[in-house]
């Protein structure tokens, strides 16, 4: 099984950015930990991050026919992107959206999700381990 793994803006800055929310680990050790998860269960990952709202819409454009699940975690861009639901209901592929942090304690403006209206699964506040369990639910669903 093939799954198309999008993490958006600011995920790249991970380690940097807020660690007292999303912890001292990097982008790079996040890449590490979804390509082992990925071995782990036997599932072909490729691994796409963008700052951009358009080239995530691209993304997941080109998912359709190459990859059977896609695995989300939209960033900001969750709460905000009316053309990232739209793509992910255009190619209506199998979809787990992720998130580092439980948005639904967060601020007020992080508790809705637009790509909730779309997602099939959604994992939040589990950090790292949410995209292995986003991967699991997908091997088995999709
Ligand atoms: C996030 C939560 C979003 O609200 C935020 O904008 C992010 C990361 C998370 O993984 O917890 O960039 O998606």
């Amino acid at each position: 099984m093939q799954v198309l793994v999008i993490n958006g803006p600011n995920l790249n800055m991970l380690g940097i950015r807020e660690p007292d929310i999303y912890g001292r680990k990097t982008f790079a050790d996040l890449e590490n930990y979804i390509r082992g998860e990925a071995a782990r269960l036997g599932v072909d990952v490729t691994l796409f991050q963008s700052n951009h709202e358009g080239a995530i819409v691209d993304a997941i454009q080109q998912a359709l026919g190459r990859y059977q699940g896609i695995l989300i975690n939209p960033g900001a861009y969750t709460h905000t992107s009316v053309a990232i639901l739209d793509a992910l209901k255009a190619v209506q592929l199998p979809t787990a959206e992720v998130h580092l942090s439980d948005i639904s304690t967060r601020e007020a403006f992080r508790q809705f999700s637009y790509v909730s209206l779309y997602a099939q699964k959604t994992i939040c506040g589990k950090g790292f381990e949410g995209y292995s369990e986003g991967l699991e639910w997908l091997a088995g669903n999709a």
